[in-house]
């Protein structure tokens, strides 16, 4: 193999029409830019965390990249093929779950929309079995493969989908909010899994979730897109420094009082004895606490790092362009 991407992405664009009615008679014709010159590589073997706020355009560019739908403009090619020109070619070599609507046959069992796929994706016998019985084991499916998919949980559904996705070893997989919904028994179990497969197999992943801890604990790359365009696209550590690199101090005293006044750090907030301190993430936390130790009644004390979450929140609410 080159060193091709295996996912290639080059000034794709997406508008959809949209009409609405408009008053009596009358229909409005808007158009919608669902994806905006987006361009991005995924190299074989990558596991990619894809996050933006709802309406950005994340699943837009997954059906585009399945090829369920075309893109308006730009060059899409997933292992070297066109994937809305030759969409039933491609379904060989991809597999895609989509957390909020199931694949599988609703009325059937799960073995049941297994053996179909098993026919319509023509997979050997050995590798089905081989490929059902790993997803068995380490989804904790053998109690599920006869039950009607309607009847399964939501956690459980999901599980029946992303072993759905690899029976015939795609090479790579989309994952559209696999996690959304479940407990987070359900979620450790599928994280665990989907970490496994790109270890072990080196299936290439494209992981959209709302849920930062899936990124935190499966991707060391994300791409972060609002309204259609990519924001940022590098490694977690990366994000974190644009989220201003700082930290946060969380002091209790013994009594409440006004805001404590240090050098190199500001109160945040206040609730009652406790007070929240940001203050830069590459000084120590040392001399600070030393400095309110000798100045305040202290009783208790934490340092927190700056958590993702509140990264993204900042820069979802920002819209500033951070990729370049
Ligand atoms: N078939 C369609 N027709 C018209 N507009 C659409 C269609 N599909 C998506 N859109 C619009 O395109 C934009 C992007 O939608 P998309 O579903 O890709 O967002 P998303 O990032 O997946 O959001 P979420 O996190 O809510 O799933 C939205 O404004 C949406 O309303
Ligand atoms: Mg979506």
């Amino acid at each position: 193999m080159s060193g091709e991407p295996l996912i290639e992405v080059d000034g794709v664009e997406k508008v959809f029409d949209v009409r609405r009615k408009a008053g009596f008679m009358r229909r409005e014709r808007r158009e919608v830019r669902a994806v905006d010159s987006l361009t991005f590589g995924v190299p074989r073997g990558e596991m990619v965390g894809y996050i933006g706020p709802n309406g950005a355009g994340k699943s837009t560019t997954i059906k585009m990249l399945t090829g369920i739908l075309t893109p308006s403009a730009g060059r899409l090619r997933v292992a070297g093929i066109d994937p809305s020109r030759e969409r039933s070619r491609l379904a060989h070599r991809i597999g895609v779950v989509f957390g909020q609507r199931t694949t599988l046959w609703w009325d059937l069992p799960l073995i049941d929309s297994y053996r179909l796929m098993r026919r319509m994706y023509r997979i050997p016998d050995a590798r089905y079995a081989e490929n059902l019985d790993r997803c068995v084991e380490l989804l904790e499916m053998e109690e599920l493969l006869e039950v009607p998919v309607r009847q399964l949980s939501l956690g459980q559904r999901m599980r029946g989908d992303i072993a759905a996705a690899l029976l015939h070893d795609p090479e790579v997989l989309y994952l559209d909010e696999p996690t959304i919904g479940l407990d987070i028994v359900s979620k450790v179990k599928v994280r665990e899994f989907l970490r496994d497969l790109n270890a072990e197999r080196g299936t290439t992943v494209l992981l959209t979730t709302h849920d930062l801890t899936d990124i935190e604990q499966l991707c060391r790359r994300v791409m972060v897109i609002d309204h259609g365009r990519l924001m940022y696209d590098g490694d977690l550590d990366g994000l974190h420094e644009l989220g201003g690199g700082e930290r946060t101090l969380v002091v209790d005293l013994e009594r409440e009082l006004p805001p404590i006044e240090v050098e190199f750090a500001r109160v945040v907030k206040v609730d009652g004895v406790r007070q929240w301190l940001a203050f830069p993430a590459d000084r120590s936390a040392a001399p600070l606490v030393a400095e309110i130790a000798g100045r305040y009644p202290l009783a208790d004390l934490s340092v927190r790092e700056p958590d993702i979450e509140s990264v993204i929140a900042r820069m979802y609410a920002g819209g500033a362009s951070l990729a370049y």
